[in-house]
């Protein structure tokens, strides 16, 4: 028993404490993390936070088990230090894991730390950021560590849509214990030092005979390209937590707040550029990267998902100081046509803007679904019927600008007035029919061209006739399906004034317990 006799000793007492904690797993172990090109949870922590704003929770608590030499081993914190501190001036609420102690591996108290302050965040309506960096499931405490994740796994849950919440990899995830950040809204990876999978690489050997390393099976750039897990990848661990402080800048604080929202000077808003990007050709690609940085306001997209179905491009951008989500079909890629990855990740970011208030810019340019028996086999039907009905459920502002092709299915599904757009914009070049012309003049005129004299000046006569009646905006203008045909150039003051226009929209969907996405 230490010895409690003064204010002083009381005091002294306290400042060992502290000391210790900090030192989480000590000084040997903090060497061998920085050795492996990792900050420690607190040195993170410090990155992420305004100077001096972290309140640290819990900092003192320690596990309660007895069994394998646990009831001598003791760390102050138990592999986890929580709290809340500002991020960019607004209160967050953070959890880091530190591998120094036990790995970061999870016990019955880590997961009730890592809980207390997501339960703090729900009452408060501020976001979680959670830092993981853990061997999994601390073996030594068997079903109390499999109960705390499965406690995390619930509460991530019941916050889903009511405060936002992140998940930064930064470092083993492994078994389970990737379903936590799998069920939040972002994930972030680090390359080269985080990894997440549900079995490595001895149990695939095991089971599939595949030789793969971790970083193959699951490192940043796999999940970036191949899975689509991850939403972002950084160089390493400061450019990650960099990334979280300016994803928290586009988004509000819970569901019932607004994202903060930038002083703006109203300037020329006509952007001549945008009238030369379309090529003459309506089969030339382009890179829609290029009409977003014309629209929103400059350097303000932020894109998500960049290494994941290129053909769409999904991120965050300001629209005269206020946060926009756009979702672009992008011509660059595969023409921008909508295949199954392009739809789960459109119809993920939609269901995130609409839970967090976030209006929707649609910038359509795409040619249809993509066929063939790998996409039917795999469920282009469910999966394209999420990013259909992500955007027929979502109820904040929503304006569709169509630069080119809408074709088919997919003029629907990208976000028409018939499935609750509230304003439509097409360019002169936009093309509104079923499909491509001479597609269309194929089978439509199959017999009147297979018994022309000329087959081929034939099938031209009637490519040209269907492009005149179909391959522009003024079909659909004059059935108002489209509200106005605009001016390229006006494109970016027409999206201002329509989206301060819908401002204080208000949409309810009839009164049900959920709706059943196709999943
Ligand atoms: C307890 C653990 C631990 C764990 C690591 N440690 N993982 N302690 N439970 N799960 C301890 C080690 O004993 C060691 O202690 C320290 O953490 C660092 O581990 P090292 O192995 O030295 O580090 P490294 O070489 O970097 O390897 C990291 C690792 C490896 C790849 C994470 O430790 C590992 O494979 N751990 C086990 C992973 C695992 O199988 N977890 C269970 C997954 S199943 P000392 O004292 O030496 O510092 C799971 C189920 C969840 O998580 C289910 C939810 C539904």
């Amino acid at each position: 028993m230490e010895p409690v006799s003064s204010a002083a000793s009381k005091k002294e007492i306290l400042d060992k404490k502290n000391a210790e904690a900090a030192l989480g797993g000590g000084e040997k172990r903090i060497a061998a993390q920085h050795a492996k090109g990792k900050l420690t949870a607190r040195e993170r922590i410090e990155v992420l936070v305004d100077k001096g704003s972290f309140e640290e929770i819990g900092k003192f608590v320690m596990h309660r088990s007895r069994d394998f030499g646990l009831d001598k081993e003791h760390y102050l914190g138990d592999g986890v230090v929580t709290g809340y501190g500002q991020i960019n001036g607004r209160l967050t609420y953070i959890y880091a894991q530190d591998f120094t102690v036990f790995g970061g591996s999870l016990s019955e108290t880590h997961a009730e730390k890592i809980i207390r302050i997501m339960d703090l965040a729900m009452k408060n309506g501020a976001p979680v950021v959670g830092l993981n960096d853990s061997g999994g499931a601390r073996i030594q405490e068997g079903v109390l560590s499999l109960a705390g994740y499965a406690d995390i796994f619930y509460k991530n849950t019941l916050a889903s849509g009511v405060v936002p919440q992140i998940s930064a990899v930064m470092g083993p995830c492994a078994g389970g214990a990737v379903y936590s950040p799998a069920i939040t809204d972002f994930i972030l990876m680090v390359e080269n030092t985080s990894y997440m999978f549900v079995t490595g690489p001895n149990v695939v050997k095991t089971v599939t005979h595949e030789d793969v390393t971790s970083e193959e099976l699951g490192g940043a750039m796999t999940h970036a390209t191949k899975s689509g897990v991850t939403h972002f990848v950084s160089p390493n661990e400061v450019e990650c937590l960099l990334v979280i402080k300016k994803l928290l800048s586009y988004i509000p604080q819970n569901c019932e707040d607004d994202a903060p929202r930038l002083s703006y000077q109203e300037t020329n808003e006509t952007r001549p550029v945008l009238s030369n990007i379309i090529p003459e050709s309506p089969n030339q690609p382009y890179d829609i990267r290029e009409v977003i940085s014309e629209i929103a306001d400059s350097d303000s997209f932020f894109e998500v998902h960049t290494h994941f179905a290129e053909n769409i491009v999904v991120g965050f951008a300001r629209l005269a100081g206020r946060s926009i989500g756009i979702v672009a079909n992008q011509p660059a890629v595969l023409a921008g046509v909508l295949d199954i990855n392009a739809s789960q990740k459109a119809a993920r970011f939609v269901r995130f803007c609409d839970c967090f208030n976030i209006p929707l810019l649609v910038l359509e340019d795409v040619p249809g679904f993509l066929p063939g028996t790998d996409q039917e086999w795999n469920g282009i039907i469910t999966n394209g019927a999420k990013l259909l009905y992500a955007f027929c459920e979502a109820t904040v502002p929503r304006i569709t600008v169509i630069t080119r092709k809408a074709y088919g299915g997919a003029y629907d599904v990208m976000n028409s007035k018939h499935i609750g757009a509230d304003m439509n914009f097409a360019w002169p070049t936009a093309e509104i029919a079923v499909m491509g012309a001479s597609g269309a003049a194929e089978i439509i005129f199959k017999k009147e061209i297979a018994e022309a004299e000329d087959p081929a000046a034939k099938l031209q006569e009637k490519v040209e006739e269907y492009t005149r009646k179909f391959a522009n905006p003024f079909r659909a203008a004059h059935r108002g399906y489209v509200d106005e045909v605009i001016y390229p150039e006006q494109t970016r003051e027409k999206l201002i004034r329509a989206f301060a226009m819908l401002e204080n929209k208000v949409a309810t969907l009839p009164k049900k317990k959920h709706g059943n996405i196709p999943l």
